[in-house]
């Protein structure tokens, strides 16, 4: 076939929690977190064709991406040297990315890990699975670190880097209100200041003993509300406090969104994104409405979503 076009929808991702546990001899930090992935979507759309060769990319209504350091174009590179690894007279196709990019850039929502992820499945399924899953979790995690999660979605506790991706029970159904201010948080420049402050050593007992309660099946979404909000002190982002250092605004969103009703509050990933659960979707549509009369929240980008 010479030219193939896939459509595909790449979800973001919040982090229900976020530990740093010291660092690692590459510089990079070791994670301990649980991602959950929400119906808030970038559009992709893939074209490959093998008679031809070149690379384009279009991210539609976004000019403050560099195409060059899309995370797109890095996925694609890093799969075609593998591929010319494994298979000696293997030609990289003409590979063209359009972009419709709705998850908000330095946010933690992960939307440019969820494009690189959504790319490599898609030239995965393409080249009818020429890579073994821990060779494509070692290619997606070189692309990025939240990379990992997002080949598999749903629930999953990530670890290391985010290589390490245990997959757990199902927290579908929750409504979640995000509220994301104009500035976002640059990632490296956040770990650079938690390096700053000593790392707390956290109870693993503790945190295994909560891993589990979440795996366990549960009939309703005030169930899964329920078990999350059981983690209380144990589900801290420790990269909030170097984030509020950079942006103090991410602290007053926190406290707007508890104060609209929110059952569990945090910041996602390395910020500037705060996240409010509520049982279903109708319970955030209703909190969003408040926040829109909020002095504080009204500022924000306010994105309405579930979690799947
Ligand atoms: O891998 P990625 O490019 O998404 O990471 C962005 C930055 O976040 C890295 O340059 C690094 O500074 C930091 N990081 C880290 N430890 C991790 C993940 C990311 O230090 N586990």
């Amino acid at each position: 076939m010479p030219s193939e076009t896939y459509e595909i929808t790449a979800n973001a991702k919040i982090n229900l929690f976020l530990r740093v546990n010291g660092t690692l001899p590459n510089g990079y930090h070791r994670l301990y977190t649980v991602m959950q992935e929400i119906a808030c979507s970038d559009q992709i759309s893939v074209t490959l064709d093998d008679t031809r060769k070149g690379f384009r990319i279009n991210c539609i209504g976004r000019s403050d991406i560099d195409p060059k350091k899309n995370l797109c174009r890095k996925a694609c590179d890093r799969f075609y040297s593998n591929m010319k690894k494994i298979r000696k007279d293997f030609k990289p196709p003409y590979t063209e990315i359009e972009l419709i990019k709705n998850i908000p850039s330095e946010s933690g929502m992960g939307g440019g890990s969820s494009d690189a992820a959504a790319i490599l499945l898609v030239l995965q399924e393409h080249f009818g699975n020429p890579f073994e899953e821990e060779q494509l979790l070692r290619i997606a995690v070189n692309v990025g670190a939240d990379v990992p999660f997002f080949l598999y979605g749903g629930t999953a506790l990530c670890e290391k880097v985010g290589e390490d991706v245990t997959t757990i029970g199902s927290l579908a159904g929750l409504g979640v209100l995000i509220a994301k201010p104009d500035a976002g948080v640059s990632t490296p420049e956040c770990f650079a200041l938690i390096d700053k402050e000593p790392v707390k050593p956290f109870d693993d007992k503790a945190y295994a003993e909560y891993i589990e309660s979440l795996k366990a099946p549960v009939k309703s979404s005030s169930e899964i509300l329920e078990k999350i909000v059981r983690g209380g002190d144990l589900l801290v982002n420790d990269l909030e406090a170097p984030a509020v250092k950079l942006i103090p605004e991410i602290d007053n969103i926190r406290k707007a969104l508890i104060e609209s009703g929110g059952a569990y509050c945090r910041m996602t990933g390395s910020g500037s994104a705060v996240f409010a659960l509520f049982e279903n979707l109708e319970d955030a549509a209703l909190a969003k409405e408040r926040a829109k009369k909020d002095p504080v929240l009204s500022k924000c980008n306010l994105i309405l979503a579930e979690t799947v």
